[in-house]
């Protein structure tokens, strides 16, 4: 008994332990094959939406999703945060993988902002970025201080230190936004999602948004879905860009921008910029064949 124990124990130590292979490192997002139908509007035809996409992105990049409305853009977006319609199969096709795990339904490692922001009325501007801990898995391990220094951190950093205790009604769209934007950030996700978040907003504003997000990338750094119709936002805040067709979309092209952030006006006017402005429409106009479901913006 006791030799047997020996020469097992014998045996185990002379061999090397035996480890699981490492992990192929796994992108944070990974979208395989992906297709995506819905009913159509008549209750018959199916709507194709999405077609074969595939893409991965990782790290703290910003990936500009670019294309005409109604194309996909914000489906997809839904896929990546499992927002999924309850009556739907999501998606249709292929597979979307969150480091390596697949996404079944909604779960934490993604936020989203939309283009309206979701701010609740009676609550003030600090209580609305406070408001996010109390939902789901968020809170969860995060102490009453952390939050609020978190909270102060961001409002802080969106510009909105002094407006911390007026109510959403008194606030401007932008100031709205930056409200958006600081009770995502207060929750340090890993994958932002921004859904045409500044679409609503007046070109100014916009420009400032833009000019906004790219100061608060650096403060909290993540992965940023920036879904958009509009070029020069997309060559403004993105290190690459996804350019989709119309639907059923295909990915047309997935460019990677060079050009070191933030980009001024000067450099969207530049003859680089002009030639990648000029490179996504023809690859935007190659990709319709005259067969046109939704529109783009042109203007650089
Ligand atoms: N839950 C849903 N049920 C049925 N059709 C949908 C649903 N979500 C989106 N669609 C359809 O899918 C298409 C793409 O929508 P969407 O992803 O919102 O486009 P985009 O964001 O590019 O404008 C549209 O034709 C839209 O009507
Ligand atoms: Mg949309």
């Amino acid at each position: 008994m006791s030799n047997d124990t020996a020469s097992t124990a014998g045996e185990a130590s002379s061999e090397a332990p035996k480890k699981a292979p490492a992990a192929a490192h796994e992108p944070l997002v990974r979208l395989d094959g992906v297709s995506q139908e819905f009913p159509g509007e008549d209750g018959s035809a199916t709507n194709k939406v999405l077609q074969d996409i595939s893409f991965t992105a990782d790290g703290r990049e910003t990936v500009a999703i670019l294309g005409p409305s109604g194309c996909g853009k914000s489906t997809i977006l839904r896929l990546v945060s499992g927002m999924y319609d309850r009556f739907v199969k999501m998606p249709t096709g292929g597979e979307v993988k969150i480091s390596g795990k697949k996404v079944t339904g909604p779960h934490d490692a993604v936020l989203t902002v939309f283009q309206k922001p979701v701010l609740k009325s009676w609550l003030n501007v600090r209580n609305n970025v406070l408001l996010p801990f109390k939902a789901g898995l968020w809170g969860k391990g995060v102490s009453q201080k952390e939050r609020e220094e978190r909270a102060d951190e961001v409002l802080e950093a969106v510009g909105l230190t002094d407006s911390k205790t007026l109510y959403p009604r008194q606030l401007s769209g932008g100031m709205q936004q930056r409200v958006s934007l600081a009770a995502r950030l207060v929750l340090r996700p890993q994958i932002l999602c921004l859904d045409e978040p500044f679409s609503a907003l007046d070109p100014q504003t916009r420009k400032e948004m833009q000019e906004l997000v790219l100061e608060l990338w650096e403060k909290f750094p993540c992965l940023g879905l920036f879904v958009t119709h509009d070029v020069s936002e997309a060559l403004r805040v993105a290190d690459r860009i996804i350019v989709l067709s119309t639907r059923p979309a295909t990915i047309v092209v997935d460019l990677s921008i060079a050009a070191p952030k933030p980009r001024s006006d000067e450099w969207l006017r530049s003859s680089e910029a002009m030639e990648l402005e000029a490179q996504i429409i023809r690859h935007i106009r190659d990709a319709a064949q005259g067969n046109s479901h939704g529109s783009i913006s042109l203007d650089v």
